[in-house]
């Protein structure tokens, strides 16, 4: 395993053995679970999958698992379940976002509208589930829908919040655990069922993943301002265009007064928000930024030092971790 091995497909190369047979199973799966249901939305479905994204789910479910597990048939299922579980909620996210660009090509929203796109994100939540109950174990259905429960409640938060640019840190902090790091904690934790560890060991490995997932937000946050589109598949300034406050801007905001005064409804155009996404950047924001989601990455990284983990586990897990610190895209 080298340290260079950063992205997602250079950890998959790193790790070897099992891992990228796995995945490609995954894969598979994917497709199989997204056809049929009528015309419109296997092509929805479809498109969706096919559009590819970083697959960074079902690999943690996969590390979590370790090398012994992997004959086992539930891991395979659980893997396609928590990446289906997220792409529903990318379909969705796009329509309450009016986001156009995803996986850097039209969203469902922009391409078949409203109707098709929420349609679509049911589906695909109805098979993740549908694949993960034919796995057998109700414990790992539990964890699955308590991570789409707080997703829910996530994405809520989100549009309560929006438009409000004094949102308290630790209220901004509590949104990224629940929109998107407890679906990281419940990779890590369906891994581990798949590996029948002891409840111990599955609550370390999904604490991994909570703090991992949090930080994966805010650096998320971090390159809607960045950018560029041509690396993240995403428009820029995408989250000040729909009031979305994150925390560059609650950081800009306190190093910048005339910053803190703007009313973000006044920015209405793509241009707007780019000039404003500069501006954030000139304060220091992002870099700042960055290092409080490094700071937790440290934290959740921790979370493994006690476990006792298969050979090769350890570093695996660890380069997943590196390579959210280092998100690039
Ligand atoms: C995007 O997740 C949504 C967030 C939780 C920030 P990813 O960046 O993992 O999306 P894909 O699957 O690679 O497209
Ligand atoms: C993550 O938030 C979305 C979900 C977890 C559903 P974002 O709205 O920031 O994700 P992107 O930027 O659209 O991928
Ligand atoms: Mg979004
Ligand atoms: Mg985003």
């Amino acid at each position: 395993m080298t340290a260079a091995a950063t992205s997602v497909e250079g950890i998959v190369r790193a790790a070897g053995g099992h891992v990228p047979s796995l995945l490609a199973q995954v894969e598979q799966r994917l497709v199989a679970l997204a056809a049929g249901h009528g015309p419109v939305l296997a092509h929805h479905a479809g498109h969706t999958i096919a559009a590819g994204g970083k697959r960074l789910r079902p690999l943690l479910v996969i590390l979590a698992a370790g090398p012994c597990a992997a004959g086992r048939a539930e891991l395979i299922a659980a893997a396609a379940a928590v990446e289906l579980i997220h792409s529903a909620t990318l379909v969705h996210d796009d329509v309450l976002d009016s986001a156009s660009l995803r996986r850097g090509v039209p969203t469902v929203w922009a391409q078949g509208g409203r109707a098709p796109a929420v349609a679509t994100g049911d589906l695909l939540f109805s098979r993740a589930f549908s694949e993960l109950t034919a796995a057998g174990s109700l414990e790992a259905v539990q964890a699955l829908s308590r991570a789409t429960s707080a997703l829910a409640e996530g994405e809520l938060l989100q549009r309560q919040d929006a438009w409000n640019p004094a949102v308290p840190v630790d209220r901004y902090l509590l949104r990224c655990e629940l929109k998107t790091a407890r679906l990281f904690e419940a990779s890590c934790q369906l891994g581990a069922l798949a590996a029948r560890a002891p409840a111990g060991h599955v609550a370390a490995l999904g604490a991994f993943g909570r703090g991992i997932g949090v930080a994966f937000q805010l650096l998320d946050d971090v390159l809607d301002v960045a950018g560029p589109a041509a690396l993240t598949g995403k428009h820029r300034g995408t989250d000040l265009l729909d009031g979305t406050v994150t925390l560059p801007l609650i950081i800009a905001r306190e190093r910048d007064a005339p910053l803190a005064a703007l009313d973000l409804r006044t920015i209405t155009t793509a241009d707007a928000a780019e000039a404003l996404c500069d501006r954030i950047a000139a304060t220091g924001a992002l870099e700042a930024s960055r290092e409080r989601a490094l700071e937790i990455v440290e934290a959740a990284t921790a979370q493994l030092a006690p476990l006792a983990l298969e050979p090769g586990q350890r570093e695996a897990l660890s380069l997943v971790a590196g390579s959210v610190a280092d998100r690039q895209a």
